[in-house]
């Protein structure tokens, strides 16, 4: 997988879009809080109490930042709160992607921004079944997929592929995907 220096400016360019109140899913220990918009109302969510406790510790970029220790898979924001949603390297472990991704259709705005920064399992005729073959390494070492089908999930979530953008930053496996939310 590429370094941490590359997911930094993959980071930046994914969070350059975010706007208004924006979600951060699995936010994890913090990283791109220092990359968002100076504007941006943040709040993150991870259903881990140590992740959230050392986002805390991270310096805000952005003007009001909210923690909280949540599941995605079940959030308990209203209908249509946030103008923006951001995961990355989320839906390699979230244990069931597309609860999550419903969940996120849900709490976003109509016309509201969905970001995402992942990795999935590549298409490529030899890599694709070599990382469906070593997907229990990682897996049993931090929890995380390599070989998650996160465009296949995001149409099992109800979204249609023309609200999809998809971007290949590294290979076919790290992607930027913009999706329009529409109901
Ligand atoms: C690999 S880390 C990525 C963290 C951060 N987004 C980043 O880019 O550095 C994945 C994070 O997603 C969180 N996570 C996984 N499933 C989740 C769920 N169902 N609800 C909330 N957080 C979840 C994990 O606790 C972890 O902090």
């Amino acid at each position: 997988m590429p370094q941490e220096s590359m997911f930094s400016k993959w980071r930046r360019e994914l969070l350059k879009d975010a706007q208004g109140k924006t979600l951060e899913v699995g936010i994890g220990t913090g990283k791109n809080i220092p990359h968002y918009p100076a504007d941006v109302d943040l709040t993150g969510i991870d259903f881990s109490e140590k992740m959230i406790s050392k986002a805390r510790n991270k310096n805000s970029g952005s003007a009001k930042t909210e923690l909280l220790e949540m599941d995605a898979e079940k959030m308990i924001f209203e209908d249509n709160t946030f103008d923006t949603v951001v995961t990355s390297c989320v839906f390699c472990s979230v244990p069931d992607p597309v609860k999550g991704l419903k969940e996120i259709k849900r709490v976003c705005k109509s016309g509201g921004k969905i970001l995402m920064l992942e990795h999935v399992r590549s298409h490529k005729k030899v890599i694709g079944p070599l990382m469906d073959a070593f997907n229990f390494i990682p897996l049993n070492l931090y929890g995380a997929n390599i070989n998650r089908e996160t465009y296949q999930n995001l149409l099992n979530a109800g979204f249609q592929p023309e609200q999809i953008k998809v971007e290949n930053l590294w290979f076919d496996i790290v992607k930027l995907i913009r999706i329009n939310n529409r109901k």
